[in-house]
């Protein structure tokens, strides 16, 4: 949550670009972070310039195409999404302090600022907005006269006072040489350029310029400045980060000719899968996860798996669950990340905690590992972000290779976690001798073939999309599955609510009749995720029975079923055929048309399918 980037270069490296476009390009690409408001700040001829406006990006645009702003070579920029103070133009970052001479952004929430502040209030101090940053700010600039203007350390000691969550940036008209940041629990990231250098809330702040990036740990303070990146602990004790490359380009982040990012990144996903699955059996076939860290012994001796995640990386937990549990003999558990840690939860050093997180940075998910790791559990990531927060603090990690995930609404990273997941559970079952080779290599195989299953399902969209832009004025909509379905079915019901502001449930199909049928009145749409013919007949029967309850007490319903099923026509008023796989394997498959379907009806109604109300891609805060 709020997208963080910083910049400084030598006056001849920003003419090329201007730092002003540094920093507007890098919030161009991490509003997708947070979009409540947008802000600059750049230093000039020893005064702070700042200009920050509510609303979306393109409203700062505006604010500065007014009133531009001087050229500089250091700068800091803030996209946020509001946790202290309403989304308006006072309580946009930065903040100011001392004199206008210092500007500082966040991201995170200052759990100590309202004793903080008081204590600031009683020593004659005004505050402008009714934001926690404003503390911190306030805080710095203290520091700052009382260490004769050193910046670097102000940040330190000001970091040492706050408790919570927090990632800082801020520079100062008096030391117009350097950026300064730090952070505790909150993400931050630093870009290596050739005289100049680069900080973001992820790569993406800076993708347009370097490759080159530099992982932060816990508790830092880095400074920036045009030829150096010095990076200090909290305690003042010199630091090394963690240098990396980032494996893909600017592009890769780009609509590639599509309307939205979500349009995009459903269209991703053959290679997503694709791309996940590459690289991860040896000459002869055997699976090798060479990024998992845990010994291959302590593997054979897990107990149990607990799965935390939350959101749609929280349904392919689930479907994690039905796979691993029928090929691994192992039980799983699947646990909401904010749930988990206030339930004693029953865990030993036999316990594998799996968590799945597309960005690496869910505070309710990072929060729920730290807590298992204090207990003596294992630790494993799948995560689609390279050196975020939860792989780092993991024993091990499985990287999902579904590359930049921008819209809010998660779709390839969804289908990469499923991937992701099928990939640990074959190889723990090869492991434990659990399945026969020949059994590993015909499910691999499969697997292998999803890609272009998923580009069929892409290539009938249009009769997905259509049905959509019939059903623009539903006021609720159902959804329903059993076995693997079932968290196809929550995960159908949560696109529609994120994005086309729909009422949507999922449910499982069996528990119908405990109550939810009741909803079920003339016209209703229901959406059904039929199980494969192929599967437990009995699995594949009883949805058919499940579709008939429906539709006999008035329901409108909708299936999506494999090639071939016959028996569902006569029951559907609409049928959406996935090619046919493994019943296990399904949910790559019937996901698809589920996310076209909303994605297509949130465009009809004209929202922001990339950006809803109300939500930002990456929750870091609890
Ligand atoms: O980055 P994560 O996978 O940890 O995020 C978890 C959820 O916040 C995320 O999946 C959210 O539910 C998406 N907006 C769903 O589309």
């Amino acid at each position: 949550m709020c997208g963080i980037v910083g910049y400084i270069g030598l006056p001849e490296k920003t003419s090329q670009h201007g730092a002003l476009d540094v920093l507007l390009e890098g919030l161009r690409r991490l509003e997708y972070r947070g979009y409540d408001s947008a802000g600059v700040a750049t230093v000039a001829s020893g005064t702070v310039s700042m200009r920050k406006k509510s609303g979306k990006l393109a409203n700062l645009l505006s604010e500065i195409e007014a009133e531009p702003m001087t050229e500089a070579s250091v700068g800091i920029g803030h996209t946020r999404w509001a946790t202290h103070g309403a989304p308006n133009d006072l309580n946009a970052h930065p903040h100011l302090a001392d004199g206008d001479k210092l500007a500082v952004i966040h991201n995170g929430i200052i759990e100590n600022f309202a004793q903080l502040k008081a204590k600031l209030v009683s020593t004659g101090e005004t505050f402008a907005s009714e934001t926690d940053t404003e503390v911190a700010a306030k805080l710095i600039a203290q520091h700052f006269t009382a260490t004769g203007g050193d910046l670097t350390e102000a940040m330190r000691l000001a970091a040492n006072q706050l408790e919570g969550a927090f990632t800082l940036l801020a520079v100062h008209a008096d030391q117009p040489d350097r950026v300064v940041a730090s952070r505790r629990n909150s993400p931050l990231v630093v870009g290596l350029g050739d005289g100049e250098n680069f900080l973001g809330s992820d790569v993406s702040g800076f993708i347009d310029f370097t490759r080159e990036a530099v992982e932060l740990e816990q508790d830092q303070v880095v400074t920036i400045t045009t030829d150096d990146v010095a990076i200090i602990n909290f305690d003042g004790s010199p630091a090394e980060g963690k240098r990396f490359s980032v494996n893909w380009d600017a592009a890769a982040a780009e609509k590639g000719g599509f309307g939205t990012f979500m349009e995009k990144e459903i269209h991703d996903q053959p290679k997503a899968v694709e791309d996940t699955l590459l690289g991860r059996t040896d000459a002869s076939g055997r699976l090798v996860l060479d990024e998992l860290r845990i010994d291959p012994e302590e593997l054979k001796n897990i107990s149990k798996i607990i799965v935390l995640a939350c959101g749609t990386s929280a349904y392919a937990g689930m479907v994690a669950k039905y796979a691993i549990e029928h090929w691994v003999r192992v039980p799983v558990e699947v646990e909401l990340s904010h749930e988990f840690r206030y339930r004693d939860p029953i865990i030993d050093d036999s316990t594998l905690i799996v968590s799945l997180s597309q960005s690496g940075e869910t505070m309710d998910t990072l929060m729920a590992v730290r807590y298992a790791k204090e207990q003596g559990a294992r630790t494993l990531a799948i995560c689609n972000t390279n050196g975020s927060t939860i792989p780092r603090e993991s024993d091990a990690v499985l990287y999902t290779h579904a590359g930049p995930e921008i819209a809010v609404a998660s779709t390839k990273a969804f289908l990469a976690q499923i991937t992701a997941s099928y990939l640990l559970g074959l190889y723990m079952a090869q492991l434990r001798g659990k399945l026969f080779q020949g059994e590993i290599d015909d499910i691999l195989a499969d697997l292998h073939k999803i890609p272009g299953k998923i580009q069929e399902v892409l290539d009938g969209g249009e009769q997905i999309r259509e049905l959509a832009r019939e059903m623009a004025q539903a006021p609720s909509v159902l959804f329903l599955g059993r076995h693997v379905g079932y968290p196809v079915a929550m995960e159908g019901a949560l696109k529609l609510k994120e994005i086309a502001y729909i009422h949507a449930e999922g449910f499982a199909a069996g528990e119908l009749k405990h109550g939810p049928i009741a909803l079920i009145d003339q016209g209703q749409p229901v959406f059904v995720v039929v199980p494969s013919p192929h599967g437990r007949d009995s699995l594949h029967a009883k949805v058919v029975s499940n579709i008939q309850e429906v539709r006999a007490r008035g329901a409108k319903t909708i299936t999506v079923a494999e090639a071939g099923d016959a028996d569902v026509v006569d029951y559907s008023e609409q049928v959406f055929y996935v090619p046919e796989t493994q019943p296990l394997l399904m949910p790559l498959l019937t996901t698809v048309p589920l996310q076209i379907f909303a994605c297509a009806l949130a465009a009809e109604k004209g929202y922001d399918v990339d950006q809803p109300r109300n939500l930002a891609k990456s929750v870091t805060v609890e």
